[in-house]
């Protein structure tokens, strides 16, 4: 069997459950070595010993605990070369209730923070490596509303806007960045609203689905995307809808500067 992956070593956070739990089985059956990076312990362990890979306690709200992650995965493996920032939570409180401070720190923590934080901690380390990929979970969510739940769609937002924003700053060095967005998938994060579909027979995607995506993404090489992962069809990047372009006061074209181009990172 060949392994597209032989060589290459990869840190997922939130590889512990669900899409994580799958993204470190196939990434690691394609030959990368894989830390799976979690708070949850006896089940981050028990995935890192299925991959033959190495278990690493991170809360990703903590920007020193993700750069000893990383400090420590080039100790051991000597480079990084694939980030799966992919721990996230949803909600706790429905939205038309009063803000719960506590709460709402705690979903822009684990799911911006732990993506900012993330990247701070592993760009370095590739840029060592001579170049990596980075892929943040985002969601569906980021891309079209989720009723129910708009604190996670916040995040979910904020976390494709960063991936497509930090393209062309990360892409001099040869590193990556991209988000994927799945649909509904059969995950503990689900559990509360899976009856939900099961009684209207819904295809809910499996955690297997979403981790092939994430290497159909690896593998595509492109950088500054929202890839999304639905039932039913091939992961791709999402086509974004052009924002008009500005206008001189006469109504001619007015170009932007070459830095400031929101498209210099496609490739
Ligand atoms: N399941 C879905 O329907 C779905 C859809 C779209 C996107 N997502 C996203 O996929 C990602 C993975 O979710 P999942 O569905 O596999 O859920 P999951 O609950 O099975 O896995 C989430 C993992 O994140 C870990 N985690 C939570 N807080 C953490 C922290 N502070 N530091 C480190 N790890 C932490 C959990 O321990 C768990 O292992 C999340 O970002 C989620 O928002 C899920």
């Amino acid at each position: 069997m060949s392994e597209p992956l032989a060589g290459k070593v990869a840190l997922v956070t939130g590889g512990a459950s669900g899409i994580g739990a799958a993204a470190c089985r196939l990434l690691a059956s394609l030959g990368a070595r894989i830390t799976v990076a979690d708070v949850a312990e006896e089940l981050g362990r028990a995935v890192a010993d299925d991959v033959d890979g190495y278990f690493h306690r991170l809360d990703v709200t903590d920007l020193a605990a993700n750069h000893a992650v990383v400090a420590d995965v080039e100790t051991r493996e000597g480079r990084l070369d694939i980030a799966f920032l992919n721990a996230g939570i949803v909600s706790p409180t429905p939205d038309d209730e009063p803000l719960d401070l506590a709460a709402y720190r705690r979903i822009l923590g684990i799911n911006v923070d732990g993506v900012a934080f993330g990247v701070d901690a592993v760009v370095p380390a590739m840029k060592r490596a001579g170049g990596g990929q980075i892929v943040a979970t985002a969601s569906l969510a980021g891309l079209v509303p989720l009723p129910g739940d708009a604190l996670y769609s916040l995040t979910k937002t904020a976390v494709v806007a960063y991936a497509r924003a930090l393209a062309p700053t990360l892409a001099p060095h040869d590193i990556l960045i991209n988000a994927l967005c799945p649909g509904f998938a059969d995950t503990p994060m689900i559990t509360p609203i899976k009856s939900q579909f099961d009684s209207i027979g819904f295809p809910v995607l499996t955690a297997e689905q979403v981790a092939d995506a994430l290497v159909e993404c690896l593998a595509a090489r492109r950088t500054g995307e929202a890839w999304f992962v639905q039932p039913g069809m091939p992961a791709a990047p999402y086509r974004f809808r052009n924002v008009p372009a500005a206008r001189h006061p006469d109504g001619s074209h007015a170009p932007i500067p070459v830095n400031l181009d929101p498209h210099g990172a496609r490739r």
